[in-house]
């Protein structure tokens, strides 16, 4: 679908939409399309229950005088609400009506208000965000899907009183929706086509935008006693993998980076410790932490922006086999602590032990942040609401939790301490892999904070229960969510771009 911005006019598409704010004040397209059609859109709202609120919609069919399908006129709430994120969720719905319609082309009219927070043009790049972040689809394998049920839609306009403006400022948006983007198709690929080795290499694609990508097979990870990840992933076919990007944009070239790191289980089956078979396809995005960190690097990229960042990932398959490891096994980390491996579908905090310890070791961050679909405790805790915050330093807990806010990714810290690390406690090494049950997002937490050198600020977010979604919202279509990409690039825009 093409995206461009147009100067505000009465076009022929086959669906228009239009802003009415709470109290049906119409904005300026909307008054227009009112009085070229003879005032059918405020004959409709008087006969309707749309107010104007946020997200109501109404469709007027065939409207005569303006050469549209339909006219469909969208709540935009209140005038003193009007900022970049309304204009989002007003442009994702826009377009969603559009694609349900049938239509083959539509406009979406952004008006700001005398008074608004927003500009235009910068408002109607916020809409195209919205667009771009809604429309998104995963169909690549759907051959037999019937024509009516396939969106048409091949092109939407944006209509704005600056279109130059508009696409100026869209252009680092642009950016951050193509690695949101690239976060979903990742996570949505079954785990027959994204396996450890062919993640890599979707990884290693980003050397096109200027990212460095380095890939180190199970030898090289052997050779640095990697083998809490190797352990997992030595029941697999699959090669694990551990890869490195590099987005070095500082302005000071030796800036300290920031270490985002991911866990990327390519498929969770368990291992010997065994999932049940119910729902265990969902286990292909147990990836979804080191998806966040590819598409973050590649929004990072897109935008050239002045930040040096560093993405680990640890890629690995947990299946059960003849060579696979077993409950009681106990291995050595790369840090040179033991692990007891109780369980061994706990397995993406064995991953992350190694690849924290590498991050740490290797690039002497100012921060370490890791994701990771990590427990299904948070589920239980948190819902889809939130991801879970784990963080040894409250000021980076709170610059996350603020940058979440803002891009609507919300995190919901929780505790830690000295009482749940004694849960991981082994008789025979120096941990086990997991807890008595009771806390298990806490102890899996614990875990990983026992790789985390003395000093170095550092915040895990378990993202088990929001990476995949049940159902659609204004800007993510039900599926794979990309949750973290825009969170971390507003984080690192906010407090380490420039410096
Ligand atoms: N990948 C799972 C966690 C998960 C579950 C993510 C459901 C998304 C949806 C993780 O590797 C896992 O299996 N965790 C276990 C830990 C337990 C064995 C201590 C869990 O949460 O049950
Ligand atoms: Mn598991
Ligand atoms: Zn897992």
């Amino acid at each position: 679908m093409k995206v461009r911005f147009a100067k505000p006019g009465l076009p022929k598409a086959g669906v228009l939409v239009v802003g009415v704010l709470e109290g049906r004040t119409l904005t300026a397209a909307a008054r227009q399309a009112d009085a070229k059609s003879g005032g059918a859109l405020v004959r409709a709202m008087k006969h309707s229950r749309f107010e104007g609120k946020k997200d109501q919609t109404l469709t007027v069919m065939a409207p005569a005088g303006l050469g549209v399908g339909r006219l469909i006129a969208l709540g935009l709430g209140k005038a003193a609400e009007l900022d970049g994120a309304r204009y989002e969720t007003y442009g994702g719905r826009a377009v969603a009506e559009i694609q349900a319609s049938g239509e083959k082309d539509g406009a979406i009219a952004v008006d700001t208000m005398p008074g608004a927070p927003l500009k235009p043009g910068p408002a109607a790049a916020r809409a195209a965000l919205g667009v771009r972040l809604r429309a998104w689809r995963f169909d690549k394998y759907r051959t037999t899907e019937k024509k009516e049920d396939k969106p048409a839609v091949k092109e939407v306009a944006i209509l704005t009183a600056q279109p130059g403006p508009a696409r100026k400022a869209f252009q680092p948006l642009g950016a951050v929706a193509e690695g949101v983007l690239l976060t979903r198709e990742l996570a949505s690929e079954p785990a027959n086509v994204i396996y450890p080795e062919s993640l890599a290499t979707r990884a290693r694609q980003l050397t096109r935008l200027g990212v460095k990508v380095q890939v180190l097979g199970e030898k090289a990870m052997a050779r640095l006693g990697m083998n809490a990840l190797l352990g997992v992933g030595q029941g697999s076919a699959r090669e694990s993998q551990l890869v490195v990007m590099r987005w070095l944009g500082a302005k000071a070239k030796n800036a300290k980076p920031v270490t985002v790191v991911g866990k990327g289980v390519t498929f969770d089956s368990g291992g010997i410790s065994i999932k049940p078979s119910a729902n265990m396809e969902d286990m292909k995005w147990d990836m979804g932490g080191a998806g966040v960190v590819i598409g973050l690097m590649r929004a990072l990229a897109g935008r050239k922006a002045k930040v040096n960042v560093v993405g680990v990932i640890g890629l690995v398959e947990n299946m059960p086999s003849g060579t696979a490891q077993r409950p009681g096994d106990v291995v050595r980390s790369a840090s040179g602590k033991t692990i007891e491996v109780i369980n061994t579908d706990a397995e993406g905090r064995l991953v992350l032990a190694d690849a924290l310890w590498y991050a740490q070791s290797r690039f002497k961050p100012a921060a370490v942040i890791d994701l990771a679909t990590l427990t299904g405790a948070i589920m239980i805790a948190l819902g889809a609401e939130h991801a879970g915050l784990f963080a040894n330093d409250d000021s980076l807990a709170d610059r996350l939790t603020g940058a979440g806010k803002r891009v609507g990714e919300l995190l919901w810290r929780m505790p830690m301490g000295e009482a749940y690390d004694k849960l991981i406690k082994s008789d025979i090494a120096d941990m086990k892999n997991v807890g008595d049950g009771r806390a298990g997002s806490i102890t899996a937490a614990q875990f990983l904070g026992r790789f985390i050198g003395p000093g170095v600020p550092w915040a895990h977010l378990d993202i088990a229960g929001v990476t995949w979604s049940k159902a659609d919202t204004a800007l993510v279509p039900k599926g794979a969510t990309a949750f973290g990409v825009r969170l971390l690039e507003d984080f690192l825009a906010t407090h380490y771009e420039g410096k």
